[in-house]
């Protein structure tokens, strides 16, 4: 087991807020609670909570312990220059992308990115142009994008700035980044890569490579997506001299706090600790757990979990490569759907899982997670197999794309109303339809509400997946205008 004691550098964020705590020094500074732990009689960690007062850097302009801790990140990953963010990946993808492009300018972007870089594009009057991925038959999960694709998506937009790419996805599927970003570069256009899910990749080889490695210009990890760090703790990395550093601070100025916690930059700093002394051993232990997994559920016959146990990457013709640390259950053969498969897991087994989609349920784990969190698991989804009806009818499915009628501000500039969704069909839409999670968008402002989204969204709501929509009203009403 990997030791406890990476915080013991003296000089770790952690050390020198506990060390200060115990100064008896009078906080006459925020926060407002003043470390008052006799006032505050609960749990919260009051003594270590401040922000930037003296000795303790300042994140927007790093120089002391925060740098520090940038480098031990760019020493990990091996980037160019790290930012800390401790407003989750998402501040880093609307910065990151600002840096990268001018107002109005065109992007290429695959259609299943996450919402923050919609709203990177609306925010930006952006025009966008989408990589649709096709979907993975099997199980119904989005798969990667081709760099066929991505080449012809350059060839027929010379005049775009920048391809954003999503890497692994929420469920796990990884683009080919290396020849995605040799296409882009081939034409001078950077590739920002959204790896909110990638954190933990690259420092095994039982692990797929990590984007920085692969050659994308920008970075943006969630660590607390699938490292041990606190919700919110995330990192943006530069790699090239095609997006410029300044640019990025100035952008991460306005999308992040200008009072960031050290409670979460004190936990980046453990996790980035962590890993630099631990890693093999950490990754060797959690590729043990999951081939145990992978033996222990390699016979089911009816729910199949993507390249695990049985289930191998050439099963799926869509993806390129896949995240073994994402375990993907479809219930596509199964009388179950998704949902009734997250409520027997969570109800019977006691298991909370990540995500449930019509046809597959997603679970993470981590180098956190004990031998026995994956055979719970493991224990559960056997005797679920053996307890459910097989059906074996094939579903088709494609991935829809509505017809882009204008940019997405354009239409958040328009005056609609809302109306019945039942009678919405022919016209634009005015707001976002997502489901949650993961929070990607269906449809975007600007596109035409026809009967093939129509019956994607009827099919997510029989399936009982939690449709959000910008106004609140769907699956009810939409804001929409008519073309
Ligand atoms: C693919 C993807 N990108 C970005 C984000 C945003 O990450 P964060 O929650 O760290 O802001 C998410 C969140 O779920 C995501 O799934």
């Amino acid at each position: 087991m990997a030791s406890k004691n990476h915080t013991v550098n003296e000089n770790s964020i952690y050390n020198l807020l506990t060390r200060y705590s115990t100064m008896d020094i009078c906080p006459l500074h925020m926060p407002g609670h003043k470390r008052n732990s006799q006032l505050l009689a609960d749990n919260l960690p009051y003594n270590i909570d401040i922000t930037e007062i003296s000795g303790f850097d300042n994140l927007h302009d790093p120089r002391g312990i925060i740098k520090e801790t940038s480098k031990i990140a760019d020493a990990l990953y091996g980037s160019n220059k790290t930012f800390l963010l401790v407003n989750g990946s998402s501040c880093g993808i609307l910065a990151g992308i600002r840096a990268a492009v001018k107002h109005g300018d065109k992007i290429i972007m695959a259609r299943n990115c996450h919402q923050s870089v919609y709203h990177a594009a609306e925010l930006n009057a952006l025009q966008t142009v989408y990589l649709l991925p096709k979907i993975d038959q099997q199980t119904g999960i989005g798969g990667s994008i081709s760099p066929l694709q991505v080449k012809a998506a350059l060839d027929n937009n010379p005049d775009a700035k920048l391809l954003v790419i999503t890497s692994p996805t929420y469920e796990g599927v990884v683009n080919d980044i290396e020849k995605i970003t040799a296409a882009a570069h081939k034409r001078g256009i950077a590739v920002l890569v959204d790896a909110a899910h990638g954190a933990h990749l690259g420092f095994s080889d039982y692990f797929p490579d990590n984007s920085i490695k692969s050659g994308a210009d920008l970075v943006v990890h969630s660590l607390h997506k699938t490292l041990p760090a606190l919700t919110q703790c995330a990192l943006a990395h530069i790699n090239s001299n095609l997006i410029n550093h300044q640019k990025m601070a100035a952008e991460l100025a306005i999308f992040e706090t200008s009072s960031p916690s050290y409670i979460l930059l004190a936990s980046i700093d453990n996790c980035l600790r962590l890993l630099l002394k631990d890693k093999d051993q950490l990754f060797k232990t959690y590729e043990n757990n999951i081939k145990c997994f992978d033996y222990a559920i390699k016979d089911l016959k009816n729910l199949h979990i993507v390249c695990h146990g049985s289930n191998y990457l050439n099963n799926h013709q869509c993806l390129f490569d896949f995240d073994p640390g994402k375990i993907v259950i479809s219930t596509r053969e199964t009388n179950l759907t998704g949902t009734i498969l997250a409520n027997i897991l969570r109800e019977q087994y006691r298991i909370e899982p990540e995500m449930a989609g019509s046809d597959y349920v997603i679970a993470i784990t981590s180098i956190c997670d004990s031998k026995d969190n994956f055979k719970r698991l493991a224990d559960a989804l056997i005797a679920i197999d053996q307890a459910v009806i097989p059906n074996k009818s094939i579903k088709t499915m494609a991935n829809v794309l509505p017809r882009q009628l204008m940019r997405i501000s354009e239409a958040l500039d328009l005056n609609g109303t809302l109306i019945a969704f039942a009678d919405a069909t022919g016209m634009v839409s005015l707001e976002y339809v997502w489901a949650y999670p993961p929070g990607i968008p269906l449809l975007v402002p600007g596109e035409i509400i026809d009967k093939n989204i129509v019956k994607q969204i009827h099919s997510f709501v029989s399936a009982g997946i939690n449709l959000k929509s910008s106004f609140g009203e769907m699956p009810r009403q939409i804001k929409a205008t008519s073309v």
